[in-house]
């Protein structure tokens, strides 16, 4: 064998041995772990966010001709959020640019992946997989908020010179709390961080003076809190959909969420 097909051997060996090092470092090292299909989960037809805590959230993503569901989704920055994916009718793909997060929407499956969105910025959505007439029109987007304070061009707190607990990480109301919003189906609409989602954010709502449908004010009260339980659609926030439906629920569970609700600051 000549010299030159030898070396050309071997050079091929290392390179081989260096990709399968690279995957292992991936997953090991960086603890990349690749997408995947979730067979435990029943696929889903409406898009749907839950807010699962501070800065975590679960998104159900429906691909269909020829949008996104939700198409569009505001989240602050840093958080983590679960993705689940499927479609309602044919073969999609699934982008987020700037991101490596790429899947495959399947019409009867459920793929999953998970990513944190470390900076602020528009981050597109898009479908990847020839799937009809409107397939160069089928996008999304993926708001990724900055921290409110640099949004107002406030003064951060520790340049002030006094020190104020980080609210940051600090969960707004407590695990039993959240596990009743949650239960209730609260947080799939309204978030507790201010997140505009598709109800008013429940952040510091109590005592809020809020504009409604026809443009009389209403100060957030027990009353207020309480009948938008039990009657959602009495009064509705200016600007957002009329789509609450009652849940069912003990009037113990109700004075429960009157309480959690003021709480939230
Ligand atoms: Cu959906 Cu292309």
């Amino acid at each position: 064998m000549d010299r030159s097909e030898k070396m050309a051997i071997w050079f091929a060996v290392l390179l081989m041995v260096s990709f399968a090092g690279a995957l292992v470092y991936a997953f090991f090292g960086l603890n990349i772990r690749f997408p995947g299909c979730v067979t435990d989960r029943t696929p889903f037809t409406k898009g749907k966010v839950i807010q699962r805590g501070v800065g975590e959230y679960e998104v159900q993503y429906v691909a269909k001709m020829w949008a996104f569901e939700p198409a569009e989704l505001e989240i602050p920055v840093g958080s983590k959020v679960d993705i689940y994916l499927s479609s309602i009718d044919v073969n999609h793909g699934f982008q987020i640019k700037f991101t490596n997060v790429n899947l495959m929407a399947v019409p009867g499956a459920v793929n999953y992946a998970q990513i944190t969105f470390d900076k602020p910025g528009d981050y597109p959505l898009v479908c990847h997989e020839y799937c009809g007439a409107g397939h160069q029109n089928m996008m999304g987007m993926i708001r990724v908020k900055p921290r409110e304070s640099s949004l107002s061009g406030a003064v951060p707190e520790s340049d002030i010179g006094i020190e104020q607990p980080k609210a940051e990480g600090q969960p707004a109301v407590s695990e039993a709390s959240m596990a009743l919003l949650n239960a209730k189906g609260c947080t799939a609409c309204h978030s507790l961080d201010g997140t505009r989602m598709v109800g008013p954010s429940l952040k510091g709502v109590f005592g809020r003076e809020e504009e409604l449908e026809d443009g009389s004010k209403v100060t957030v009260d027990e009353a207020y809190i309480l009948e938008s339980i039990k009657n959602p659609m009495a009064k509705i926030v200016k600007g957002y959909p009329k789509v609450m439906v009652p849940m069912p629920m003990t009037e113990q569970e109700i004075k429960q969420l009157v309480e959690i609700v003021k709480g939230i600051r």
